[in-house]
């Protein structure tokens, strides 16, 4: 799929002054600093349409972007950042559960994994709470660039290996780097594939 165009829409705090118009969402989730913003400026090829920081806990709000004029991707806070309070931690997790729970067009999430990490607790749980919402979602492990060609197998063999105590059947997957580049052109047709496949349920 070619980009012709990437635009921000609006930030929110809540899912229902997201944008009302009916196309195909796609959203981005995972750990606080696991390269959502990142990898949504990679796919786009720009710089700094999504803002990404050294710094855990950058991205706070539901961030819509129009993409092609004919879909929207969805940059989320990351969950799992330990440095922030207990009250605004239990808002951000409510605030994230309620856009998932409540919207409608929300086609596909991308759950993000840091290749270089071994299955952490909450991203399964998250997981399983996609699974129980009957939300669909891919698995994409990220910073690929870090690591070796052969621990990067290693890794995510015993990712999905883990995966299989929980699932009968593995999401599927993508490995990516926003440094090099790689994934982006099966990331984007992945998602070129599905926008014709639900063409019909957004009509
Ligand atoms: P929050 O908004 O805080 O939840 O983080 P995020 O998941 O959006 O992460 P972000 O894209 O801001 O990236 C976090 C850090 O990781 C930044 O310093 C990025 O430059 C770096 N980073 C992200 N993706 C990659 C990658 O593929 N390779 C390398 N080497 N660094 C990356
Ligand atoms: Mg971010």
């Amino acid at each position: 799929m070619k980009i012709r165009s990437a635009d921000f829409v609006m930030s929110n705090s809540n899912v229902i002054n997201a944008p009302k118009e009916r196309i195909p969402e796609y959203a981005f989730i995972g750990r606080s600093n696991v390269g959502k913003s990142s990898l949504i400026n990679m796919l786009m090829e720009r710089k700094d349409l999504a803002k990404i920081s050294g710094k855990p806990g950058k991205t706070q709000l539901i961030n819509h972007f129009k993409i092609n004029e004919e879909w929207f991707l969805v940059d989320l806070p990351g969950y799992g950042y330990a440095q922030i309070s207990k009250k605004k931690r239990t808002i951000f997790e409510y605030f994230i559960e309620n856009y998932f729970k409540e919207r409608e067009q929300l086609v596909c999430t991308f759950v993000l994994i840091d290749s270089r990490h071994d299955p952490q607790k909450i991203d399964i749980e998250f997981m399983q709470f996609l699974g129980d919402n009957q939300i669909p979602f891919c698995l994409v492990f990220t910073k690929a660039d870090k690591l070796g060609s052969s621990k990067l197998n290693k890794q995510i063999t015993a990712y999905k290996k883990i995966l299989l105590d929980s699932w009968e059947t593995l999401p599927m997957t993508f490995l990516t780097s926003s440094s090099t580049g790689l994934g982006r052109k099966e990331f984007l047709e992945f998602i070129d594939g599905v926008n014709q496949d639900v063409a019909k349920d957004f009509k």
